[in-house]
């Protein structure tokens, strides 16, 4: 059964009812920019062909159901204040709220939820849910809410409702990415450029490979990250560290006197001009030269943002002891996943070499796909 029909047939059998209509989202990798979103910096992130599907129908009684194959227990509630609906539900029910909260009237629907995104991977399966069901309740309730405004309402119900600190990428991602194409985004005006990304065209792959890596103290690591970003930032009298270039930061450096707030903001800082530097590439055609920055950043988020495990290295490093033109993790950190750009008919070959190397540590065995750029949210 494919996701649609699996959100369908969980629609009919919570419901007894046919759904109005379907609605998908997204996850996304992030190709490069990590941890500049809430920098006002940059990010150039692609959807994945894995989506959130939700089937949806207006609702008998005024309050609002859902219910996923992914959970036991469906979830019911009305209008609500942050914290009131927790667990997995409150991503929808934050997005209600924050639709509500930005003066919208909310069609009051039932939901049924399928998802083939991989769950805690760092993957974008919150955003892929919170958008899915943006996008249903935008159209079914005839919401003029334009395109360039839906990432920041449902990052406001992932900040405000579920109460966890994440910038703007995953939701953009989400809602404005394109088939075929990466999203160069700029995280302080919300401008973004589709950049043409036809791997296929180049000979070329994205194989992504999710280091099954145990997430551990990632909301409190998080958070601590861009606390001191915001600290850097303030000692250097910016409103964000996106407004430090990197021709200014050996004087920024030499102004901050912590030794982690100096390289946190090293690793912000080059990040912004390697999200610049791959865009230009990108632009020109270049693809495969982009593999040098891929590594690069990695290294950056090892030393000096330190966010990677043993676990995302140690598949860094055997994709390109393969052969890859460039690795990195992607997403937020402490695991997750990892992309290394490869010859196309290099797939087998260097997932094999990452499973090697994970057998050779006692890792529990990686899962490793190849990552077509898909499209963003959408009706069905
Ligand atoms: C998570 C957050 C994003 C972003 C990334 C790191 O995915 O949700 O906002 O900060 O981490 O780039």
């Amino acid at each position: 059964m494919s996701i649609s029909e699996e959100a369908v047939a969980a629609f009919r059998t919570a419901y007894g009812t046919e759904p109005a209509g379907l609605w998908a989202a997204p996850g996304r990798v992030n190709l490069i920019g990590e941890h500049t979103d809430y920098n006002d910096g940059f990010v150039l992130p692609f959807a994945l062909p894995q989506r959130t599907v939700a089937a949806v129908g207006p609702s008998p009684d005024g309050t609002w159901s859902v219910c996923s194959t992914l959970a036991a227990e469906p979830v019911a509630f009305g209008t609500t204040e942050p914290g009131e609906v927790t667990g997995w539900g409150a991503y929808v029910a934050g997005v209600v709220w924050a639709l509500q909260d930005a003066g919208y009237t909310v069609p009051a629907v039932r939901i049924a939820i399928a998802s083939d995104v991989p769950f805690g991977s760092g993957l974008s399966s919150s955003a892929a849910l919170e958008s899915a069901v943006l996008t249903a309740l935008i159209d079914l309730g005839g919401l003029d809410v334009p395109l360039e405004r839906r990432p920041a309402i449902a990052q406001r119900a992932e900040n405000l409702y579920v109460g966890a600190p994440t910038g703007i990428l995953d939701q953009s991602a989400s809602i404005r990415c394109e088939a075929g194409k990466a999203l160069f985004l700029d995280c302080r005006s919300y401008a973004i450029e589709q950049i043409p990304f036809d791997l296929a065209a180049a000979g070329l792959a994205i194989l992504v490979i999710n280091s099954n890596a145990p997430h551990q103290h990632v909301d409190g690591e998080y958070g601590a990250r861009r606390k001191s970003c915001e600290e850097s930032a303030a000692v250097l009298g910016v409103t964000a560290l996106r407004d430090v270039g990197v021709d200014e930061l050996p004087a920024a450096l030499d102004r901050l006197g912590d030794e982690v707030l100096r390289k946190r903001t090293r690793h912000i800082v080059t990040e912004n001009q390697r999200v610049l530097d791959t865009v230009a590439l990108l632009r020109a055609g270049s693809v495969r030269e982009i593999g040098p920055l891929l590594t690069a950043s990695h290294a950056s988020m090892r030393d000096d943002f330190e966010i990677t495990v043993e676990r995302v290295d140690v598949a860094v490093e055997s994709a390109l002891a393969a052969g890859a033109y460039g690795a990195r993790m992607t997403g937020g950190g402490f695991g997750g996943c990892v992309l290394a750009l490869i010859d196309a008919d290099r797939a087998d070959a260097t997932a094999a070499a990452v499973a090697g190397a994970y057998a050779e540590k006692g890792f529990e065995a990686p899962t490793s796909w190849l990552a077509v750029a898909g499209p963003g949210a959408t009706r069905i």
